[in-house]
């Protein structure tokens, strides 16, 4: 899929010294105030630019924060992880505080071989994300003639290769491009998950809403062996089996469509595994009263017929994580229950801890899971391979062309 577009060794090997090389970049990070609480992005994006710096590019990053909607909103400044850049990275970093404005255009202008700047988010400009598609291409344009006369565009936004935005696909049509090595891993690790997964290929899919997942699920019926449910949406699978779920997530509008999947599971050769036992709780909150009650039968226990499934159950994590441990390929969207609260947290982590002991070929995809492993004390290196994506792996999965890439004629 990726060998018709040109790499970033090709760019290099063009040569990049004194040019000026725009790269977007996904530095969507998790921020608690102005504290970013996963950097698993920002170190993931390091690589590109320290690999341009190094070859004396003059590096201009785009990248977006959050969903600011074409304002200048400070609540979504791009500033607290490109600060996490600077501390981490080797070559120098400095921060515009606008993205094609007078400070980015100055600042684009002084920059010196080997040296990093980040314009502030790109979504603070509503054309970024026009429905238009000649306000975007304006857009591209002014992004492009921050490089001068010889520019380059290098995408290495995996995250964000699903949005048709003026920073993804049109500055491509806009400037040379060519794809970042972490797009480049990405895809391919994906490629190989959908298309030659060694089996038993498991997938487990969290997350609260099935209608996010209805496309991602339909397609690997017939591909996976087995679908592990967990997560909000899981009720709705076991209302479509007749179960009772209390006050628990759930998609009434969905429940003809996730039968019909069961009913399509089982003759494609796909077992769907859903919870046997759900931790209850009487309200989502972290001190709630909760008991873990099997899913015939959740009203025998003190909390009754209202409570809320905020977890996968005991012994579910258990059919899950042996499920897990002899699976070859493994792949990972969505926490199973409210990883967040330490009471809801044990199907989380005995997914977490079933794939990191486990020697499979694994991914986890979508910023939820990652954040999960990492919050949950695992190293990104005791998985296989941790992907910075979250709608874009699902969309790749799904089988759907993401913008960013093909733009680039990969
Ligand atoms: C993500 O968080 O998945 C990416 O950064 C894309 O963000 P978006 O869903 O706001 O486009």
């Amino acid at each position: 899929m990726t060998n018709m577009a040109k790499s970033l060794d090709d760019l290099i090997a063009e040569g990049v010294a004194g040019r000026r090389v725009l790269v977007r970049s996904d530095l969507n990070v998790p921020l608690d105030g102005s504290t970013v609480t996963d950097d698993g992005r920002v170190r993931a994006s390091l690589p590109v630019l320290e690999k341009l710096a190094r070859a004396g590019a003059r590096v201009i990053v785009m990248a977006h924060l959050g969903r600011p909607k074409g304002t200048v909103d400070p609540k979504y400044s791009i500033k607290p992880a490109a600060d996490r850049l600077a501390e981490l990275s080797e070559a120098p970093v400095v921060v515009a505080t606008d993205v094609v404005g007078e400070d980015a255009r100055a600042k684009a202008d002084a920059l010196q071989d080997g040296q990093v700047l980040v314009l502030e988010n790109v979504r603070y400009d509503p054309r970024e994300t026009s429905k238009d598609d000649a306000e975007r291409e304006a857009f591209a344009r002014e992004l492009a003639a921050l490089t001068g006369e010889d520019g380059a565009y290098v995408d290495d936004a995996f995250g964000a290769v699903h949005r048709k935005h003026a920073s993804v696909y049109d500055i491509a049509h806009v400037l040379p491009g060519y794809l970042g090595d972490l797009v480049k891993t990405e895809v391919d690790v994906l490629n190989k998950v959908i298309t030659d997964p060694e089996r038993p290929f498991v997938v487990v899919m969290g997350g609260s809403k099935v209608s996010d997942k209805l496309a991602v699920i339909e397609n690997l019926i017939g591909k996976a062996d087995q679908l592990l449910i967990g997560g909000g949406m899981v009720f709705t699978f076991l209302a479509a089996q007749g179960h009772a779920v209390g006050s628990s997530l759930l998609e009434q509008d969905q429940i003809e469509t996730v039968k019909g999947y069961l009913d399509r599971a089982q003759s494609a050769g796909t077992e769907i595994v859903l919870p046997v036992d759900v931790v209850y709780a009487s309200r989502f909150a972290e001190d709630a009263e909760h008991e873990v009650r099997p899913v015939d039968d959740i009203e025998g226990g003190t909390i009754g017929d209202s409570g809320l499934g905020l977890d996968i159950g005991p012994e579910s994590a258990k059919i899950f994580a042996d499920a897990i441990s002899r699976a070859r390929t493994v792949f990972w969207n969505g926490p199973v229950g409210v990883f967040e609260m330490a009471a809801f947290a044990g199907g989380t982590k005995a997914v977490a801890e079933a794939l990191a002991t486990s020697d499979a070929m694994s991914v986890i995809g979508g910023g939820d899971s990652a954040s999960a492993v990492r919050n949950l004390g695992y190293q990104d290196s005791q998985f296989g391979h941790i992907s910075t994506g979250g709608g874009a792996s699902l969309e790749f999965i799904e089988g759907k062309e993401l913008p960013g890439v093909v733009a680039l004629g990969a």
